[in-house]
């Protein structure tokens, strides 16, 4: 029997998202009904409902989230009811090109549920990076539940299903961070205090944060950073320039995704360095390099999507290093809200009052 509950919706373009009933049908063959118990409010949400990702409204937003199984379809033997799981928009395929060739963190053909959620009228909701976790329940396929420890809150969990995962992955997969290299994270969001906290993980002993936002600097020195500049009253470049010797950083990591940003980024790294761009820039954006900069300066640009990593063998670590004290999960979670209190969470998340705001189910 198909479940009504109530989750978060964006109707339209730029319009405030609102409450409404949704209708979660029992999931199918190969999909799975998880029992959302806390969400987090990431920027890619705010990027959706601002119509910066496709055009395919309503959508039923939230993604970062962490719950119980409560029903699986036919098929389903990888999670069982009951489960603690993590949501993730990887759910490799198996049978992609990247996965043919074992590169399963690129998989093109990500699982999604077969079935559609909708509103009480029928219409059909596009659930956010096919997840859609602020309501109570959701549907996904059941490669998109990761199981986790349950000694880790769901509060704490739910964020590694996106930009925590992005920011780490971004700092230890995509860039490969190294014992004693040097870093740069420019902005120090949820997503770029994660690379933050992956690059200290992964043993740099030079991390640089960059924000313009002295809040968000003080917070990422929490998070691991060694050093923090303010790029709006200081040149960001010399000042990274300044703290590694004159040459640059190994690794430059963009995490905000706006063509000044990514500049920055390029020009602060020392040669065969590695850019990262995990920032999600808008489609309107371009950018102009001297193409001989970017042969002469060697090493590597790359973008970065979730991270490039593998939930199963990424999301049970970075859980285990949390209940073992090393990897600092909680300190992400700024405050818990409601269903109701998305709109105002988007609004804390531009005005940098928060790192995250978490949507708790039973709230
Ligand atoms: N690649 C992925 O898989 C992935 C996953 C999740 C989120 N993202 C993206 O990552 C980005 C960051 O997300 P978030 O949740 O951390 O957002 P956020 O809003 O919490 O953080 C952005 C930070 O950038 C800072 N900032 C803004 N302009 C700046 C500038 N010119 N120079 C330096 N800092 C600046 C802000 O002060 C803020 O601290 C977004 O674009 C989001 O869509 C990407
Ligand atoms: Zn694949
Ligand atoms: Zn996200």
């Amino acid at each position: 029997m198909a479940h009504e509950v109530k989750g978060v919706v964006a109707r339209s373009k730029g319009a405030p998202v609102t409450v409404e009933t949704i209708i979660v049908p029992d999931p199918g063959p190969g999909e799975a009904v998880v029992d959302v118990q806390a969400c987090g409010v990431c920027a890619t949400d705010l990027h959706y409902r601002e119509g910066n990702i496709n055009d395919e409204f309503p959508f039923l937003l939230g993604h970062e989230a962490a719950g119980l199984v409560s029903a699986v379809g036919a098929g389903v033997t990888d999670v069982a009811v009951g489960d603690y799981v993590v949501l993730n928009w990887r759910a490799v395929c198996g049978e992609c090109r990247a996965c043919r060739k074992g590169e399963l963190q690129y998989c093109f053909n990500t699982h999604n549920a077969t079935q559609k959620m909708t509103l009480a009228d029928g219409t059909e909701l596009s659930p956010a990076l096919g997840i859609g976790a602020f309501v109570e329940k959701t549907l996904v396929h059941s490669g998109q539940c990761t199981k986790v420890d349950p000694a880790a809150p769901p509060t704490a969990a739910g964020l590694l299903g996106c930009g925590v995962m992005a920011g780490v992955g971004a700092a230890i997969n995509t860039g490969a961070v190294q014992r004693g290299e040097s870093v740069a994270v420019f902005g120090c969001g949820g997503v770029g205090d994660a690379a933050i906290a992956g690059a200290k993980l992964a043993g740099a002993t030079t991390i640089i944060a960059v924000d313009i936002d002295d809040r968000k600097l003080e917070w990422a020195r929490q998070m691991g950073a060694t050093h923090t500049v303010n790029s709006k009253n200081t040149d960001a470049v010399e000042a990274i320039k300044g703290h590694t010797g004159g040459f640059g950083v190994d690794v430059a990591i963009d995490a905000v995704g706006h063509p000044a940003v990514f500049e920055q980024a390029f020009y602060a790294r020392d040669l065969a360095g590695r850019v990262v761009l995990v920032g999600v820039p808008t489609p309107d954006m371009t950018i102009e390099l001297p193409l001989i900069e970017v042969f002469g300066r060697g090493g590597a640009v790359k973008s970065s999507w979730y991270g490039d990593c593998l939930p199963s063998r990424d999301f049970p670590m970075l859980i285990d290093l949390y209940l073992q004290g090393r990897f600092p999960l909680d300190q992400f979670v700024t405050e818990a809200v409601g269903l109701d209190d998305v709109e105002e969470a988007f609004d804390n998340l531009r005005q940098g009052e928060v790192l995250r705001s978490v949507v708790v189910l039973d709230k």
